[in-house]
């Protein structure tokens, strides 16, 4: 089942033409058992890599769609830009930090298990920016780094909160 956090949608509505679209889009990254394995990573704090992917995908879909843009490149680029199969706490599979070196990992992924067009590979490796100095060439590869930033926001306050809770809950 998708879930997207943030909204309301629940993505099982076929009327729900944009949600359809999203769904048929990345439904092949999705299915793809080394992908599941995303399920096994924390992110944020409170989330997995997987749901984060989908989160981000979700809203770069949206804005790029509602701009114009190649949505569907966007959001697969998106779906693809933390593909990378490694607790960051504990290794690393090239030297260099962690916001230069996961880009590159996941570019590595995206190239072994799928054909990425120019514009998934700039949304996959320009994703750090500003976090890196590798600024997006492509008007859905900044759409990415919103969106990540956006998405991480939302993951972490959801955290947080869930966890404020349980500390007022306590006293
Ligand atoms: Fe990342
Ligand atoms: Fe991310």
């Amino acid at each position: 089942m998708t879930y997207i956090l943030g909204t309301k949608q629940t993505f099982r509505d076929a009327d729900d033409a944009v949600a359809m679209e999203f769904l048929e889009t990345v439904c092949d990254i999705t299915a793809l058992p080394e992908y599941q394995q995303l399920k096994q990573f924390r992110h944020h704090y409170g989330t997995t890599r997987y749901q984060h992917c989908l989160n981000v995908a979700w809203y770069t879909f949206l804005w790029c769609r509602n701009r114009g843009l190649n949505y569907r490149s966007a959001a697969r680029g998106a779906m693809l830009h933390d593909f990378y199969l490694y607790d960051h706490h504990k290794e690393q599979p090239f030297p260099g930090s962690h916001a230069e070196v996961h880009p590159r990992a996941a570019l590595s992924n995206a190239l072994k298990f799928f054909d990425p067009d120019a514009i998934m590979i700039d949304c996959i490796v320009n994703h750090m920016w500003p976090g890196s100095p590798h600024r997006p060439a492509t008007p859905e590869g900044l759409i990415v780094t919103i969106a990540d930033k956006y998405c991480a926001s939302l993951e972490f306050g959801t955290f947080a909160a869930r966890k404020g809770l349980r500390a007022v809950s306590v006293h």
